[in-house]
């Protein structure tokens, strides 16, 4: 029997009868705790469903060193888990749960079961929407690292799938503490010529001057290709693009690279905000890039909610 119960307001589980109980004895779900299990019709108080009170934690007291795996939520002796950060876990869940930490950001799996040409049923994801998530105050480290994952999952997409998901809204990001984010609602999402990513893989960390006679040619070639005519406007925009925005949030520069970028500091948002309304009023935006431009403005805004400070470079160069 597999229930769900909330928790900060947000929805847990699934988790078994017995791992209920343990989460109960850990004082986690308390009598007004409201819980579900397919069959009923509403969320209820646990007190209720299960028509007892719930004792407080210290009438069922926990073995003196026992502590709760923050992936399944059972007990466990302090010799039966690993710690990472503020979370222990068990020896079952820890390849999941460094898998997940490695990969960073997970996605919702399709339950075919449930679905039908018209409805769509996934699996439920964990954690928190940016507000909620935010308010809990958590620790420059866990800004950074999910800032390292939002960032490094923009360009493993443009890079590596040459796809990317177009729907910045923040709502479709659910943060964990644990700094995994859960990805949902694939509703937009922008696929990419090939040899448009070939152009990016070429410009992201152009080494050498900008304004150079061979970086024009790059972005000429690139306009050829699509059958489009760069003209001189429109290219005065790129340069202008890529030397006041791209290049100082990830520099091509080695000894630029060993300092995190500050998201936290807006004026690379402004940089963004003026070199892109530059390149617009020039006519000169390919379509194809619309839809990387929308995706990347909300990736930089929740980059810079989070005040993050990501090793950019690093990130960039290894999906080049
Ligand atoms: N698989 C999921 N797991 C957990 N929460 C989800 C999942 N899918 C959607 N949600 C929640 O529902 C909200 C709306 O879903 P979403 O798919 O983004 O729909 P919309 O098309 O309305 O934006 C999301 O912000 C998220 O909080
Ligand atoms: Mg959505």
């Amino acid at each position: 029997m597999s229930w769900y119960y909330a928790e900060a307001g947000q929805q847990r589980g699934p988790v078994t009868d017995a791992e209920l109980e343990d989460l109960v004895r850990a004082g986690t779900i308390l009598s007004d705790t409201l819980i579900w299990r397919e069959g009923m019709a509403n969320w209820q108080p646990y007190g209720q469903v299960k028509g007892v009170a719930t004792p407080p934690p210290a009438a069922a007291p926990m073995p003196e060193d026992a502590v709760v795996c923050s992936s399944c939520g059972k007990l466990f002796g302090r010799d039966d888990v690993i710690r990472y950060g503020d979370l222990w876990v068990c020896a079952a869940c820890k390849p999941t749960f460094v898998q997940r930490i490695k990969e960073g950001v997970s996605v919702p799996g399709v339950l075919r079961k449930y679905s039908s040409d018209r409805v769509l049923t996934m699996s439920l994801m964990s954690g928190s929407h940016l507000e909620d998530f935010l308010a809990r105050r958590p620790s420059q480290k866990l800004r950074n690292q999910l800032g390292a994952h939002l960032f490094e999952l923009f360009y493993f997409q443009m890079l590596k799938l040459e796809a990317v998901h177009a729907d910045p809204h923040w709502g479709n990001y659910l943060f964990n503490d644990d700094a995994g984010i859960g990805l949902v609602d694939f509703g937009c999402v922008k696929y990419f010529r090939p040899e448009s990513i070939a152009y990016l893989r070429s410009v992201f960390l152009y080494p050498g001057d900008r304004d150079s006679l061979d970086f024009r040619r790059i972005l000429e070639k690139h306009y050829q290709l699509a059958g489009e005519k760069l003209l001189p406007n429109a290219r005065r925009a790129l340069i202008s693009f890529a030397d006041n925005f791209y290049r100082k949030v990830y520099p091509p520069e080695p000894e630029k690279q060993h300092q995190p970028f500050d998201f936290g500091d807006a004026a690379f948002l402004q940089d963004y905000l003026r070199e892109s309304k530059n390149l617009f009023r020039t006519k000169g935006v390919m379509r194809e890039f619309i839809f990387m431009g929308r995706a990347e403005m909300g990736l930089y805004q929740t980059l810079h909610r989070l005040k993050a400070r990501v090793h950019t470079s690093q990130i960039v160069k290894k999906h080049l």
